[in-house]
């Protein structure tokens, strides 16, 4: 129960793993300040959108979502709502909302999300706006205070920013160069929050594979190294890690992977499209032959494990032959699940000044045809897992349903009875029956 006389936030977060963490961040901050969390963001007193630019769409959901809350703006003139995250790296975007959303009290960027707290202070005994948007990191940010979403698991950032620059991607330009934190700030972090109950933790970066951050002595450490030293840390019970760029995953990364039994065995492997043409157009640095080599060798060498990816549809020049080589690589490695995307046109980016755009009506109608074909070859892939007897971490009860949702190492999820007590445990579950990318499974 929330009492009256107390301030709350809601924190509404668009986009990717690594802006959930800063929400988590961001959340840390306002407890420390004595705020808790509102039941929504008309009634709260700070609410802050995390947003997102990767997609085009994520700005009229923002901007819908902003206008709704005009009126309780006006009705309690001590409120403040704040806009950061990607987005806010975009200057056409600032000025939309200098313009047209004057209620909105604080914006701020990517690279200076460790000065919330002040930014807060300042929104709150300042009468005109806070806006503080830099161009770039003045370095790796400091360590901040976090409130979980699970009191068990929790994201720690290994890296910021992408080097890449795959042509459709505005990833780089709002998130800056590639910066590493350093081996012990990791490690001690993670030993903190085992202290304090987390059982697992995923380790985020956009390319985690180009990880090069210092040990104590300054040597380099490479991102297999860290996660070998990480998977060994006492208590730590699962270890996640995201997102793998296929043109730098390594054999060395495969056998930590293999020989680390709380590693789990989940590789989320964005491939983007089975062209290797249009691989070429988007900068990816592999080719379709070289990345199913890559997918063959991790099933060979880690049973069980998921391989999951994403896919854009529509990137300029696709030609029907190159959205074709798209379906059929679907269908000969089979993922464990796919997540699909329309391409989107990002200002900025190269792809955006590439003039043989396709058609929307097209990449529409090859959105479902893909749709389709992810749908047909997943399924073939979860049917071996039935009749045996999986280790599942509890994640939640659903209080409608009454069932408990547990994850597998493999990142599949599996509904069974069981009580409200076993959430953030690790129980044996028998898997049933099959339910396109979840199972109904037994407690043992
Ligand atoms: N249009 C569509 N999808 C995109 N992604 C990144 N940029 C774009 C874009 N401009 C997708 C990629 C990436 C995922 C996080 O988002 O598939 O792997
Ligand atoms: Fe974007 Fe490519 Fe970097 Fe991923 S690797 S964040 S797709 S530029």
């Amino acid at each position: 129960m929330i009492s009256k006389s107390q301030k709350t936030y809601k924190i509404i977060t668009f986009g990717c793993q690594m802006n959930a963490r800063d929400s988590e961040k961001l959340a840390g901050v306002l407890e420390e300040k004595g705020y808790v969390e509102g039941i929504d963001d008309v009634s709260s007193d700070i609410v802050i959108f995390n947003t997102c630019t990767v997609r085009e769409n994520a700005s009229n959901r923002l901007y819908g979502r902003v206008g709704y809350l005009k009126k309780s703006c006006m009705e309690n003139k001590n409120k403040i709502v704040g806009i950061c995250g990607c987005m806010m790296q975009e200057k056409d975007e600032v000025e939309t909302i200098k313009k047209k959303y004057p209620y909105v009290k604080l914006i701020f960027g990517t690279h200076n999300i460790d000065e919330f707290s002040l930014y807060i202070d300042r929104a709150l005994s300042e009468d005109k706006r806070v806006i503080e948007v830099r161009d770039k990191a003045l370095g790796v940010e400091r360590d901040m205070p976090s409130k979980r979403v699970f009191p068990f698991k929790c994201g720690v950032n290994i890296m910021y920013g992408c080097d890449n620059f795959c042509a459709y991607c505005i990833v780089p330009y709002v998130r800056g160069r590639e910066r590493s934190r350093d081996v012990k700030a990791i490690i001690d972090e993670i030993k903190r929050d085992i202290a304090d109950g987390v059982i697992e933790v995923m380790l985020l970066g956009q390319n985690v594979n180009s990880y090069k951050g210092k040990d104590t002595d300054g040597n380099i450490v490479s991102f297999p190294d860290l996660l070998d030293r990480v998977c060994k840390i006492e208590g730590l019970k699962r270890v996640r890690f995201m997102t793998s760029h296929p043109k730098d995953l390594s054999d060395e990364l495969i056998k930590v992977v293999r020989d680390n039994e709380n590693c789990c065995k989940h590789i989320h492997l964005p491939v983007q499209s089975g062209s290797t043409h249009i691989l070429e157009m988007m900068n990816r640095h592999y080719t379709r032959d070289s990345y199913v080599d890559i997918v063959d060798k991790i099933r060979r060498e880690i049973p069980d494990v998921a391989i999951t990816t994403d896919i854009i549809v529509g990137f300029p020049g696709e030609s029907e032959d190159d959205f074709e080589a798209t379906l059929s690589l679907v269908k000969e490695v089979k993922f464990d699940s796919v997540f699909t995307f329309e391409y989107s046109k990002r200002t900025g980016t190269k792809a955006a000044s590439m003039e043989n755009q396709v058609d929307e009506k097209v990449v529409k109608d090859r959105f479902e045809r893909l749709l389709k074909e992810v749908e047909s070859s997943s399924r073939t892939n979860i049917d071996r897992y039935i009749g045996r007897v999986i280790d599942v971490l509890v994640e939640s009860k659903d209080r409608e349903k009454g069932k408990l949702t547990g994850r597998l190492s493999n990142n599949y999820l599996v509904h069974f009875d069981g009580d409200e007590s076993l959430v953030g445990k690790i129980v044996d579950v028998k898997l049933i029956k099959p339910f396109g990318f979840y199972f109904e499974g037994k407690l043992c």
